[in-house]
């Protein structure tokens, strides 16, 4: 193992902070980026000051807009056009002591420009996760770039804020290492496996989760197990594991007939899971355990995701819903692990995540 990012600047917390010297721009008004404006009418947001808002088309920097409770439904149909420059340039005009950049948006390319705002100062928050999870170039960058001095909040980006990165962080810092890391990081992949019991085919659980919003619109995102990886590289990262990506074995669920296909033609074509699936199951239980979609990464960072016969008496056995569940073993939870457990998807509970790391950040 050795050491990411220096505690001095990976860790949020820092100075005490003075009414309304937080100035952010929120670059994502989507589900996530939705929840955190509503919580911006919060009085646990008092503090902090929205000086700019974007879609992936359209933003506003104007102060009467930007308070407006349709802000989100407005840069739908008006706005000024997609423009980086402007909204550091509304950052730049307060004189608030901290200048955030908070990314709530998916984009891979978006969050290749965060190195290039945490050199030139401004704090970034993310649940954003492409460049934690991302290349080993990226996450290099990323902590150069933190030599600045700017601070980096990314609890949303795994578990939806569970207290995983800042547990690592507070470990390293008292000395301990962690050894081994091991868990359920995905919610729709928890809750597909919790439930599967053979009465009733994979792909109408399948279909059931999609209805109820717990997978991608494409299922495929979530059965690839590439966000699952992902989430593990920005753990095993954080930890101190410079992995990079082909470094961890993916073991997809989606058998390679069905990965070319359109959207509708693959959920038409779901029934192809089923029998593979239910044979699995059969195994499983013939072995006394249950399937469970595991991360996995041990002392020597060999790295995996992928379908495991866990026993029943497992950790990761006794989950239900769309928990997430993260165990460590460390230097000193060496016997049992650390388990934490939790919801680790809804908007809710990652907006909060964001607005936990600017708050900490500026010592609130
Ligand atoms: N949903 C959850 O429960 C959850 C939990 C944990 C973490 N996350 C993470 O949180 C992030 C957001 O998720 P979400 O569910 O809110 O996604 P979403 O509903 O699809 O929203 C994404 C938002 O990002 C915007 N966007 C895309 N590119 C942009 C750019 N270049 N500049 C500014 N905005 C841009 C999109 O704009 P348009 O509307 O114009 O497309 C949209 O407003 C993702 O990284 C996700 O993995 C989500």
């Amino acid at each position: 193992m050795s050491a990411v990012l220096s505690e001095k600047s990976a860790d949020v917390a820092a100075a005490p902070v003075q009414a309304q010297s937080i100035a952010m721009v929120l670059l994502g008004t989507g589900v996530v980026g939705g929840a955190f404006l509503k919580m911006l009418n919060t009085p646990a947001a008092a503090h902090l000051r929205l000086v700019g808002a974007a879609n992936s088309r359209r933003q506003q920097t104007e102060p009467e807009a930007l308070a407006r409770r349709g802000l989100r439904e407005e840069l739908r149909q008006s706005g000024q056009p997609r423009d980086d420059a402007a909204l550091l340039a509304a950052l730049d005009a307060s004189d608030a002591a901290h200048k955030v950049v908070i990314d709530a948006s998916a984009s891979a390319e978006l969050c290749q420009r965060h190195p290039q705002w945490l050199a030139a100062g401004y704090h970034v928050v993310t649940a954003n996760k492409a460049l934690s999870g991302g290349s080993l170039a990226g996450w290099r960058a990323l902590e150069s770039a933190l030599n600045s001095g700017a601070r980096y909040g990314g609890s949303a980006t795994v578990g939806a804020g569970l207290p995983v990165i800042s547990s690592l962080k507070r470990l390293k810092r008292c000395g301990d290492a962690l050894l081994t890391l091991e868990g359920v990081f995905s919610g729709s992949l928890s809750w597909l496996f919790n439930q599967y019991d053979g009465s009733q085919p994979f792909s109408a659980l399948l279909q059931r989760a999609r209805e109820l919003g717990f997978t991608e619109p494409d299922p495929r995102s979530d059965l690839s197990g590439d966000d699952v990886a992902r989430k593990l590289l920005t753990l095993a990262r954080h930890a101190g594991f410079h992995l990079a990506e082909d470094e961890v074995v993916v073991e997809s669920l989606v058998p390679e007939a069905l990965r070319e296909l359109s959207t509708a033609d693959f959920l038409n074509r779901a029934q192809a899971l089923d029998a593979p699936m239910a044979a699995l199951l059969a195994e499983a239980r013939e072995r006394g355990g249950v399937l469970r979609y595991l991360a996995r990464l041990n002392q020597r960072g060999h790295a995996r995701v992928g379908l495991v016969t866990v026993p029943g008496d497992h950790p990761a056995a006794r989950l239900s819903g769309t928990d997430n569940q993260f165990a460590l073993t460390t230097t000193r939870y060496h016997d049992t692990p650390l388990v934490i457990q939790g919801p680790g998807a809804g908007p809710e509970v990652t907006a909060q995540a964001l607005l936990g790391d600017v708050l900490e950040l500026a010592g609130v």
